[in-house]
């Protein structure tokens, strides 16, 4: 299967996934309903953990859901082919919508709308790092060739979705024109539970102990990679080759000291310093 990207306004797409047909109804067609929940991220920075932590926030607690249907139906990737047709027969309210697209392609219905975004971000180098090992597991990226090489076309943004920096410059930019909450893989590491509270919170839902236990206890590491709802192993190995690399890999913070040597670091440091500078959130791996 083709690994080549397609481009449209200046970023690539992997056409396996999405068309410059779709991406142009999505911006431009696409009706954002007041009561929709997007959850947005650049790739690889815990969008199927937010997938599953909404879902079962959703459900009360109650993971019958997230344990019966795959993430992809629950929570569908609103700029890939097979979203809009669920989008379209979804009858949960609210939809869940997941999207990866930087602010500038997102719906523009959006912007009149009290649709409520959560943006999760995460270390770069460690989005970087799973990425690398995604990209040889996928055929809806290209083989990354060495490290190096996928390394340098993250700096310059030459990948899927575009920069990292413009991505997450982008949206924070717009985080108070817009219900938006912005999450970090490195607190929802830290503290799971108090995570979802702020998340339960921002949505105005009220769970009890027990739900709050559910949510947390089923959407551990642990139990999303034995969850075949989440872990892709129901896709075709012709897409995702888990053997290659696991979807759900290792899920920590640092694995970048892993991979990266030390010039590498330094130069993804000096970028970081220069794209991010004055940004109008603090992170917390700054
Ligand atoms: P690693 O490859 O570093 O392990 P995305 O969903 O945006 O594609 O991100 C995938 C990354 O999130 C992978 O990172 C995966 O292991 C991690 N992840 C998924 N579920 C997780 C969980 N419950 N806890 C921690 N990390 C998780």
């Amino acid at each position: 299967m083709s690994r080549e990207y397609m481009s449209y306004k200046g970023m690539c797409f992997s056409p396996l996934y999405t068309s410059a047909e779709l991406l142009t109804f999505v911006e431009n067609g696409f009706q954002v309903r007041d009561d929709d929940i997007f959850n947005v991220t650049y790739p690889k920075s815990g969008t199927i953990w937010m997938i599953e932590i909404l879902s079962l926030i959703c459900s009360g607690g109650d993971p019958h859901w997230s344990r019966t249907v795959p993430n992809w139906e629950r929570m569908p990737w609103l700029e890939s082919f097979n979203a809009q047709e669920t989008l379209q027969v979804v009858s949960e309210k609210p939809r869940l919508i997941t999207s990866h697209l930087p602010v500038h392609l997102f719906p523009k219905s959006k912007a009149k709308s009290k649709a409520k975004v959560i943006y999760t971000v995460r270390n770069p180098k460690d989005a970087l790092v799973s990425l690398y090992h995604f990209s040889r597991a996928t055929v809806y990226w290209k083989d990354p060739g060495s490290f190096e090489q996928l390394l340098q076309d993250f700096l310059t943004g030459d990948v899927p979705y575009g920069s990292w920096f413009d991505h997450v410059r982008g949206w924070t930019a717009v985080k108070d024109q817009t219900p938006f909450l912005l999450v970090t893989y490195e607190e929802l590491l830290k503290d799971l539970r108090g995570s979802v509270v702020r998340i339960c919170d921002f949505l105005g839902r009220e769970l009890d102990a027990a739900a709050l236990d559910s949510v947390v206890e089923n959407a551990t590491f642990k139990t999303m990679k034995d969850n075949k709802m989440a872990n892709y192993s129901l896709i075709s190995e012709d897409l995702i080759d888990l053997k290659k690399s696991p979807f759900i890999r290792k899920g920590i913070s640092g694995d970048w000291k892993n991979h990266f040597t030390l010039e590498q670091s330094e130069l993804f440091d000096r970028v970081y310093q220069e794209r991010m500078r004055n940004l109008n959130v603090k992170l917390s791996w700054d």
